[in-house]
């Protein structure tokens, strides 16, 4: 049996190389196909135009592209026409492949005020990026009904040190109000997709992928200035929460069977911090 993965970069390689250790046969799918290290067959394709036969033995295929930039552009077709696209090769190769989990993100989300979001909140976000990424979700649940939604949370992990290189730089600001930040570790994030497509009979439709504590992105600052010796981050002027105001819930993921190695930001920036890991090129 054969693991897809569509969109082979960081995260996704990291899945690959989890089902590699546990002796599936992963074939990765990215237009730079020699960056895809061994353990991963690396296939050339770009998932915006037609693609190669598939493996005939396809069980399962993990979706994780990400847009090049910010554009809507770019939205549309590294989520919703990669998505579509593959969908049809499956359906030209004749192929059911027996789950497939679209990478999501909670970005679908709007505004919550700070109130906590699970997998029945609306996800009607006015961004037209997150919009689109809605839509390749839509596409995904209404074309298949193996399909599975994997919403995460801000991925930080090796070589993701945007914060910690803030707070090093001195660039950190402590917001005037609380803002909530949710987040996951790359390793939880590639742990659960693999958790999902390979350990969970029937899933759900939709699961949120966040550690188990939504915090104060103070507080977040002012840790990784004392894991690091540093002065706090001074307090800084009143500013719109980027990301939204939302406290992710990921208890569904947890209730079926799901344990993170990195429950809070505090175990998994340790781990960063002490570099444990690469981040895949
Ligand atoms: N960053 C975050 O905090 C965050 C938060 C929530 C969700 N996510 C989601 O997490 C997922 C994975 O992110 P990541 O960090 O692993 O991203 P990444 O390292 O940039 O990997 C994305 C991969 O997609 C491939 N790709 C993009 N367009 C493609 C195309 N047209 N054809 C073939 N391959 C294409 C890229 O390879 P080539 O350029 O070689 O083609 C790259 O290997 C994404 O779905 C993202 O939306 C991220």
């Amino acid at each position: 049996m054969t693991v897809l993965i569509a969109g082979c970069g960081d995260l996704g390689t990291e899945v690959g190389l989890r089902l590699a250790a546990r002796g599936e046969r992963v074939v990765g799918l990215r237009r730079s196909a020699e960056r895809i290290p061994a353990g991963i067959e690396g296939v050339a394709a770009d998932l915006t135009q037609p693609l190669p036969p598939l493996p005939p033995d396809t069980d399962v295929v993990v979706i994780a592209t990400a847009a090049g930039d910010r554009s809507e552009a770019a939205y549309r077709s590294a989520y919703v026409e990669s998505t579509r696209n593959v969908l049809d090769a499956l359906e030209r190769d004749g192929l059911h492949p027996r789950r497939i989990l679209f990478v999501s993100s909670t970005a679908v989300y709007g505004d919550f005020d700070g109130g906590l979001v699970t997998e029945e909140s609306p996800a009607e976000s006015a961004a037209p990026t997150a919009r689109l990424i809605r839509e390749a979700e839509q596409v995904l649940l209404g074309r298949s009904d193996r399909g599975t939604v994997l919403r995460l949370s801000g991925i930080y992990g090796p070589g993701r040190t945007r914060l910690i290189d803030q707070v090093k730089g001195g660039t950190a600001v402590l917001p005037a109000e609380p803002q909530w930040t949710n987040r996951i570790h790359r390793d939880d994030a590639a742990a659960a997709i693999v958790h999902l497509v390979m350990d969970v009979d029937s899933p759900a439709p939709v699961y949120l992928g966040s550690d188990e504590l939504p915090v104060d992105l103070g507080e977040v600052l002012l840790f990784l200035a004392g894991e690091l010796g540093l002065p706090h981050p001074p307090r800084g002027e009143a500013t719109s929460n980027r990301g939204g105001a939302r406290r992710v819930d990921s208890s569904l993921l947890r209730s079926s069977g799901f344990s993170f190695t990195y429950p809070t930001y505090r175990e998994g920036y340790r781990a960063v911090l002490a570099g444990h890991g690469v981040r895949h090129p």
